[in-house]
């Protein structure tokens, strides 16, 4: 349990730790690379360890460099991982892309996963890949699974149910190792970092409105050297931060700026947000720079299905920056919250109506009154979910009186310099429960 403090303006430029998503796609694609990935700003997260730590299981090696780059010597027979189980903690990104590479290898695996992850849906990822010549026995659709690949995969047509980039990469993955032309259809356009990589390491792929095409099979092979630009969903944190504290002006140095991972930003600026970002290099993937300041008199939006897909990690957030809004905002179209580390939607509605703001809970997403005024302490427990976590302290920085946060380390999950940046920004505002409170 952590106090969250309120804050004072947050001022100062800083730089993050890489992207999440483009950490784990760079060691999940070398365990079938041939060759050397030299990564610079690999993430810290944890989510992201546990892909590295099952790309070692492999027989993969990894090497520090001098000057901090990581070298990724690809594994010669990953199949080794068919020894022991496959641990992919509370990460539906590894365990998903993993079932797209093992799918193509003609042994039996075996996935584990958290509490959290064993209760999320893994039937979209399966369906196609049986389609493609994969096994797979589970727990009625969840994890643990059993996959049994196959040397000959077929390629296939396939409609997505949902827009998911997870399934999209594994199918995609597992295409590498099918012969012929893999089509996958998306209801609407989800991150495509899989499309950028494979096209980078020379797969004959391409992406047009929603329409990825990948001709196989693709052996990848070579040295490759990739600097992952910092991540955009842990920015969101800081910039909502900014933007909700008086004096605040901050500037984010070399994060992502890939267009389909900045709709945070765009919906931001729609509610009245000083706030302003410029790409600076196009080198692999967008990156540049982002300003961010106090804003008073900040509007309530709305958001629809058909924009879902580009904010899906940065709603829990901006349902706090909503609360403080003024009026009533919306999101809608937004079941797929339901099934990620929590049940965001159920998460963010218990915690905005626990410490007095006005919220009605939808089936497919919720509705919030503001400007909300948080006057009393509370103390909130965010069921082990690292976005809602840090949502939670953005919230305790713009409330009179703090908050008490439970299990606030899960936030490591996806971002491990959280607290440090807290504690850099307004010392006063993070301190111990222990030094602090006794609970
Ligand atoms: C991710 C895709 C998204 C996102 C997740 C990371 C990825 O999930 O919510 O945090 O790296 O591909 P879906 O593919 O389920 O939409």
């Amino acid at each position: 349990m952590k106090l969250f403090r309120p804050g004072r303006g947050w001022q100062g430029a800083i730089s993050l730790g890489g992207d999440k998503s483009i950490s784990h796609r760079l060691l999940l694609f070398a365990l079938q690379h041939h060759g050397r990935f030299i990564i610079e700003n690999i993430s810290q997260c944890d989510d992201v360890k546990t892909s590295l730590k099952i790309f070692e299981q492999a027989g993969g090696r990894i090497e520090t460099l001098p000057d901090k780059r990581l070298c990724l010597e690809s594994p010669a027979e990953i199949s080794d991982l068919r020894r022991s189980e496959i641990f992919c903690g509370n990460s539906g990104t590894t365990a998903r892309l993993l079932c797209g590479i093992l799918a193509g290898l003609p042994f039996s695996f075996r996935l584990t996963g958290d509490e959290s992850l064993s209760r999320r849906p893994m039937r979209r990822v399966i369906e196609p890949l049986e389609k493609m010549g994969a096994g797979f026995s589970c727990n009625d659709g969840r994890l643990p699974l059993t996959i049994t690949g196959s040397a000959k995969l077929d390629p296939i047509s396939h409609n997505l149910q949902v827009a998911s980039a997870q399934v999209k990469s594994a199918i995609l993955l597992a295409a590498t190792r099918a012969e012929g032309l893999t089509t996958i259809e998306e209801p609407l356009q989800s991150r495509n970092h899989s499309e950028i990589l494979l096209r980078e390491l020379g797969a004959e792929i391409t992406a047009d409105a929603g329409r990825i095409t990948l001709r196989g099979p693709f052996n990848s092979a070579g040295d490759f050297s990739f600097k992952v630009p910092g991540d955009t969903s842990s920015a969101a944190f800081i910039v909502a931060a900014a933007t909700l504290l008086p004096g605040s002006k901050i500037e984010i140095n070399n994060v992502l700026l890939n267009p389909q991972r900045i709709a945070f930003l765009h919906k931001l600026k729609q509610m009245g947000a000083q706030l302003n970002w410029k790409v600076e290099s196009s080198e692999f993937e967008e990156s540049g720079t982002i300003h961010a300041g106090f804003s008073p008199d900040l509007k309530a939006v709305n958001i629809e299905g058909h924009e879902v897909p580009g904010l899906i990690d940065e709603l829990p957030v901006l349902a706090a920056v909503m609360a403080f809004a003024i009026g009533t905002s919306s999101v809608r179209g937004a079941a797929q919250l339901r099934i990620k580390e929590s049940d965001r939607i159920s998460s963010i509605c218990r915690l905005l109506k626990q410490i007095g703001v006005a919220v009605e809970e939808l089936e497919d997403g919720y509705c919030i009154t503001g400007p909300a005024k948080i006057t009393k302490r509370h103390t909130v427990e965010p069921a082990g979910d690292h976005r809602i976590a840090a949502t939670m302290a953005v919230m305790a920085l713009a409330s009179e009186q703090g908050m008490l946060i439970a299990n606030h380390q899960c936030v490591k999950i996806s971002f491990p310099e959280f607290s440090d940046f807290f504690q850099t920004f307004s010392p006063e505002t993070f301190f111990e429960a222990k030094n602090d409170l006794c609970w």
